[in-house]
């Protein structure tokens, strides 16, 4: 029947907004006065209300940041730099021009660990927040200064990997408190995952290689949203992709998209690319390493640089060559050349760059998950791990839209009540899948 199963209109919207802090709620509302064309030219003719200005400032801002963030990584300071994954973030570091940074380009490992202390107990500050990507930070504070977390307001999250561990230790009863699990957000998830990597694949193989595709055979491993973007721009290219997965969803997915399916040990001996996508561990081991052909480019867009066991390479009978930044040539006895780039980092963070407007995506999600978490009052979040409520991935995603001239169709009344939903979203149960 048409009425059945009908919602009291504007329930689950309501609900969703009781459950945000009230400066979120603010911008929440602010939001949805921009996006109603009425309201909209009334506040683009007048100086703007302090919702305008909020919803404004936190754009501009986030687009102004993001690409000093990118210049800053990129040139290599003199004494300290941005850290680009991991960072800790302090009430009084609001004022950009007062943060530490603590990156340069081609740190050591040692380098990377003392640059994340530096982020968390540098002079005279504590951080009260953690945003991390990767859970590097999050880890060194559990490990080297537990203590901290009486001060620390709620950790946020970017990374499949770090989410990962923040519900294992949700599990075992240790998180120390609330996370926000920022990875599985659609405007992050749909996005930066699949996006970024779509177009950044390319240019990082480009950029290192100056590799034709057509007609390449490249062998993906794993096809999540960045295994999905990888293949979609290589496949556009004229590459011959084949995928390899371990879940059987989304292994048909790769079949009727188009790719076959193939386990790596069955193609390793003729591709000229393998690129890994799974976030593990040892994906392509020694045993794939020996049976590559010469010239074999071999790449991780995954996690770390775990996906490519680079400890197996390191052995006295192989020997190294450094032929470009980035590009090392692993030689074998008989002479075979391996190409491996970014020391089996990501790719594109290490190579290439990557589109500033998709980060601009995640950085908005990034920053309204801290500000929920900071301002949330004593008792709404607890030690556990949580999803930003739909409404806020909405708001991320409207945020996004003029950029792109877009015009949103508005739900009728009577739409809405057929719907079951408020006319002003959320528009989608948490279960959808997009
Ligand atoms: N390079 C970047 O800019 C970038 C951006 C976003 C995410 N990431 C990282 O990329 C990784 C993947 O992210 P995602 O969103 O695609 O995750 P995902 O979970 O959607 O996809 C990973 C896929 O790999 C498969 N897989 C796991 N182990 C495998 C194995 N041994 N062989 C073959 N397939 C295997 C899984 O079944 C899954 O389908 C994560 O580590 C994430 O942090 C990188």
């Amino acid at each position: 029947m048409e009425n059945e199963g009908q919602l009291n209109e504007d329930t689950e919207g309501e609900k969703d907004l009781a459950s945000c802090s009230p400066n979120l709620l603010q911008m929440l509302k602010a939001a949805e006065t921009r996006w109603t064309p009425q309201s909209r030219d009334k506040a683009e003719a007048s100086e703007a209300g302090a919702g305008k200005l909020v919803t404004e400032a936190l754009k501009t801002d986030m687009q102004i940041r993001l690409t000093e963030e990118k210049q800053e990584f990129n040139k290599r300071p003199t004494k300290t730099g941005r850290r680009s994954l991991s960072r800790s973030i302090s009430q009084s570091s609001t004022d950009s021009s007062g943060i530490s940074i603590y990156a340069w380009r081609g740190e050591s490992e040692d380098d990377f660990w003392w640059c994340i202390d530096k982020c968390v107990c540098a002079d005279a500050w504590q951080p009260n927040m953690i945003l991390d990507d990767g859970g590097d930070l999050t880890h060194w504070i559990y490990k080297k200064y537990p203590s901290l977390f009486k001060r620390i307001k709620g950790i946020v999250e970017e990374s499949v990997t770090g989410v990962y561990r923040l519900y294992q230790l949700s599990k075992a009863g240790r998180l120390c408190g609330p996370a926000m699990n920022v990875n599985d957000s659609v405007t992050k998830q749909k996005f930066d995952n699949l996006y970024c990597c779509k177009e950044s694949i390319l240019d990082g193989l480009k950029r290192t290689t100056d590799v034709m595709f057509g007609g390449k055979q490249v062998v993906v491993c794993g096809y999540g949203e960045v295994g999905k973007g990888c293949c979609a721009a290589l496949k556009a290219l004229g590459a011959i992709v084949y995928v390899t997965e371990v879940d059987p969803i989304c292994a048909l997915q790769a079949c009727m998209d188009g790719f076959r399916v193939v386990k790596l040990s069955e193609m390793v001996q003729q591709v000229d690319m393998v690129i890994t996508c799974t976030g593990n561990k040892n994906v392509v081991g020694r045993e794939h390493l020996n049976r590559m052909k010469n010239g074999c480019i071999v790449c991780n867009m995954g996690h770390s640089n775990t996906e490519i066991d680079l400890t197996s390479l390191r052995t006295a009978e192989l020997r190294w060559e450094r032929v470009r930044p980035q590009v090392d040539h692993v030689i074998w006895p008989d002479g075979k050349r391996v190409i491996l780039l970014a020391e089996g980092r990501l790719l594109n963070l290490s190579c290439s760059t990557v589109p500033s407007f998709v980060l601009s995506i995640t950085a908005t999600t990034q920053a309204l998950a801290l500000i929920e978490l900071y301002n949330a009052p004593d008792g709404r979040y607890k030690q556990d791990v949580y999803l930003l409520p739909k409404k806020m991935d909405e708001y991320v995603a409207s945020l996004h839209l003029p950029a792109f001239d877009a015009h949103l169709t508005e739900l009728t009344d009577d739409q809405a009540k057929y719907l079951g939903i408020s006319k002003h979203g959320p528009f989608k149960p948490n279960y959808y899948r997009y």
